[in-house]
């Protein structure tokens, strides 16, 4: 009979490719907020948590699409388990607002979630206050 070697080998790596990744599962997290009540001055802090998936996990955290690293003095971003992640916002401004995501990467796939910082009370910095400064006492 005629059995082509190609076809039989294109069956050896199919179930190879099978069974190894049905070893691995890929990454799951767990969706994170941030706290309603931020304010200019404060900190805070985010924790990314896979909560499914096999290790070895790849952590990385964006401000809207942009990688974050750690040494740039506004953010720290921790490593705590092989599951776990906080990015800490040390100190919070008008530029902390915007759209920041963990994304996690194994070798069978990848998981990201993302939450949006808006500072409440971010008008107090307008700088208008020219009204305060009408005398209403005409002494
Ligand atoms: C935040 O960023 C993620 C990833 O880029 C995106 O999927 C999501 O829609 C964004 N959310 C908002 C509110 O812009
Ligand atoms: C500041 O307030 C004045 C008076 O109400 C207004 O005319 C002006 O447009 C304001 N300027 C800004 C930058 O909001």
């Amino acid at each position: 009979m005629e059995m082509k070697w190609s076809t039989v080998l294109q069956l050896v790596l199919i179930q190879c490719w099978c069974v190894l990744s049905s070893g691995s599962r890929p990454p799951a997290i767990k969706p994170f907020h941030f706290s309603d009540v931020v304010s200019e001055g404060r900190r805070t802090a985010v924790i990314c948590v896979v909560t499914d998936g096999d290790v070895p996990f790849e952590f990385k955290w964006f401000k809207d699409g942009k990688s974050l690293k750690s040494e740039e003095g506004h953010f720290a971003i921790q490593l705590i388990d092989e599951f776990t992640s906080i990015l800490t916002i040390k100190k919070l401004d008008s530029d902390s607002n915007g759209n920041y995501t963990c994304r996690v990467t194994n070798s069978a796939g990848s998981d990201e979630k993302s939450d949006v910082l808006v500072m409440r009370g971010k008008m107090i910095k307008t700088k208008n206050i020219t009204y305060l400064d009408v005398p209403y006492c005409n002494c």
